[in-house]
């Protein structure tokens, strides 16, 4: 029997209609600790997995007969790659599924940084009445700097221009000048320039602490930082030290470089301004129920195509048998061989 195991939650509806499609059983092993994991995926042919569960070396290499990783999500920073490549497992993702829900959560949060939203309920939740400590100010006119310019990079710029705002982006993968009414600049231009600073980039050996002190330095002073991203790419301490010096006015961060966080943000966490989050920017109804449609169809298609391959590969070898058969045969029964 093939299984599908499932280590992150995914909707009950994309796990009947993965069995449906494959006519492989899914089965859930949902919250395990790290250590359990490699017990947990030895009979597995396709592990599902979304941001918490981390996909390493040692938990592929206890996983056998696995096949094909679906992350249900955009993110595949929490799989070893490497070990997958190494063992031709197909990692497949839901790269569009999300966009909105990130890009629309990204607005908020500039939004709420911008008129104290967030701080003015906490203020008014404590008792106070705090009006003229909360005076915030317009979008309208505002630069906002995109550091990564795909799929939700490019949503966000959408919904920004339509409060008025202007937009600057940086990406290595674009070389126009401009792109959607959006100039493409260099990092260290976009991080110099903003009211507020975005980040959409993936995590990887690239990406990883992008925002280390001369970055994160190099900021204008009074500027806003928003990662919606992940935590990886910010060298936390730095811009904890940043806050703290009133360089920067204020933060929102939806991830962390662990997560769940813990003492790691302690100092962000005091600082008056800061928007904390529990990695929620994916976390929509209809983001949920298109992550569930666009796996199942990735699944589904890799599943096909690791049969196929396998099939393809099987019907070779046997040719490949049935030739040095024959030609053994043909050469058993020739004069030169009996000479
Ligand atoms: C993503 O990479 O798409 C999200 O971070 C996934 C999630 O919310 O778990």
């Amino acid at each position: 029997m093939k299984r599908i195991v499932v280590l992150d939650a995914i909707s009950d509806d994309a796990c009947k209609r993965l069995e449906e499609e494959t006519g492989w059983v899914v089965e859930k092993r949902l919250g395990l600790a790290p250590a359990d994991l490699p017990a947990a995926v030895e009979d597995a042919d396709v592990l599902i997995v979304r941001s918490s569960t981390q996909v390493t070396a040692e938990v592929i290499a206890a996983a056998r007969r696995l096949k094909v990783i679906g992350r249900a999500g955009i993110g595949v920073d929490n799989i070893d790659m490497e070990a997958a490549s190494e063992r031709e497992i197909r990692v497949v993702n839901t790269p569009g599924a999300t966009t909105t829900s990130v890009a629309e959560i990204t607005i908020g949060a500039i939004l709420s940084l911008a008129r104290w939203i967030h701080v003015g309920d906490r203020s008014l939740r404590a008792g106070e009445w705090r009006r003229s400590d909360f005076q915030g100010f317009e979008l309208k006119g505002k630069l906002l700097g995109l550091v990564g310019f795909g799929r939700i990079g490019r949503e966000v710029a959408t919904l920004a221009q339509a409060f008025g705002m202007r937009v600057v982006a940086t990406d290595p993968f674009l070389d126009s000048s401009s792109v959607q009414g959006v100039r493409i600049h260099t990092l260290d231009d976009v991080l110099s320039r903003a009211d507020f600073v975005s980040l959409h980039v993936p995590l990887d050996q690239d990406t990883s602490r992008l925002l280390g002190r001369e970055q994160l330095e190099r900021m204008k002073r009074g500027a806003f930082l928003v990662n919606f991203a992940r935590g990886g790419l910010i060298d936390e301490e730095v811009l904890a030290e940043l806050l703290e010096r009133g360089h920067l006015a204020g933060v929102a961060l939806d991830t962390y470089a662990t997560e769940p966080p813990g003492a790691s943000i302690e100092r962000i966490l005091a600082h008056p301004r800061s928007l904390l989050l529990p990695h929620l920017g994916a976390q929509t109804r209809e983001g949920q129920i298109r992550v569930g449609m666009e796996l199942v169809e990735t699944v589904a298609k890799a599943i096909k195509k690791f049969m196929s391959d396998r099939a393809n590969r099987l019907a070779e070898e046997r040719e490949a048998q049935e030739a040095a058969a024959a030609l053994s045969e043909a050469g058993e029964g020739s004069p030169e061989s009996a000479s």
